[in-house]
C-alpha cells in the first residue's frame, strides 16, 4: 500500500495564489498539531530562491535543493505542505491533496488588496479561471487523492478545515 509506513499523513494544500492556502493551513495546523510547511517561506529561509524573474515578478525556486531539505520531514509524516504548485514534489510524499478554489470576483479583490497589478494580477486570475493548478494536481497524482475545495468565504474556510480534520481522524484510526 502506498505510504503505509507513515503513522501520520502528509497533506498538500495547493491552488492559485490568493485562494487562501496559508490561512487554511495555519488554522489546520493549530487544530491538528500537524507541521505547516509554507514552501515560499521555507525556500527563502534555506537559500532555495535562485533568481527573480522580472517579467513574471516572482522568484525562481531551486526545486531540487528544496526537496532534499524536506525529504526527512516528509518521510516521517505529519506535514501540511502549502504551495501554489505541485508537479515537482515526489508523488510518494502525499496521502491527500486539496486544491482550493475561489471565484473570480473574490480572488480579484484579494489580489488587488495585496497590491497585485498588471500582468501578475491577470496571470493569477487566468490561472484560476483555467483551473491550471487543479489540472496540474490531477496530472501529477492519482485522481482519487485529489480533492477540490471551494474557498470563497470564511464560512467555507471553516467547513473546509472541518472536512480535512474528519478525513485526518479517519486516516489515523483506520490506517487508510
Ligand atoms: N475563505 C476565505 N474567505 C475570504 N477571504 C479569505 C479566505 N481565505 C483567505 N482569505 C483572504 O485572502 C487573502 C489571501 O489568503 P492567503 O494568503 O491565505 O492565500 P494563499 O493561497 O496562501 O496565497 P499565496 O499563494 O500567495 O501564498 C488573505 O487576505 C486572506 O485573509
Ligand atoms: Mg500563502
Amino acid at each position: 500500500m502506498q505510504n503505509s509506513r507513515r503513522n501520520v499523513p502528509n497533506i498538500l494544500i495547493t491552488g492559485t495564489p490568493g485562494v487562501g492556502k496559508s490561512t487554511l493551513c495555519k488554522k489546520l495546523s493549530e487544530l491538528t498539531g500537524l507541521r505547516w510547511l509554507e514552501i515560499s517561506t521555507i525556500a527563502k529561509e534555506n537559500g532555495c530562491i535562485t533568481e527573480y524573474d522580472p517579467v513574471y515578478q516572482c522568484s525562481v525556486l531551486d526545486e531540487d535543493k528544496l526537496m532534499d531539505g524536506m525529504e526527512e520531514a516528509m518521510c516521517n509524516g505529519g506535514n501540511i505542505v502549502d504551495y501554489h504548485g505541485c508537479d515537482f514534489f515526489p508523488k510518494r510524499w502525499f496521502d491527500i491533496i486539496f486544491v482550493l478554489r475561489t471565484n473570480n470576483t473574490a480572488l480579484y479583490d484579494r489580489l488587488t488588496q495585496r497590491g497585485y497589478v498588471g500582468k501578475k494580477l491577470e496571470d493569477n486570475i487566468d490561472c484560476e479561471i483555467f483551473q491550471v493548478i487543479l489540472e496540474e494536481a490531477k496530472e501529477s497524482y492519482d485522481h482519487d487523492i485529489v480533492h477540490e475545495l471551494k474557498n470563497d468565504t470564511y464560512d467555507e474556510l471553516n467547513e473546509n478545515v472541518q472536512k480535512i480534520c474528519v478525513w485526518l481522524e479517519q486516516w489515523v484510526s483506520q490506517g487508510m
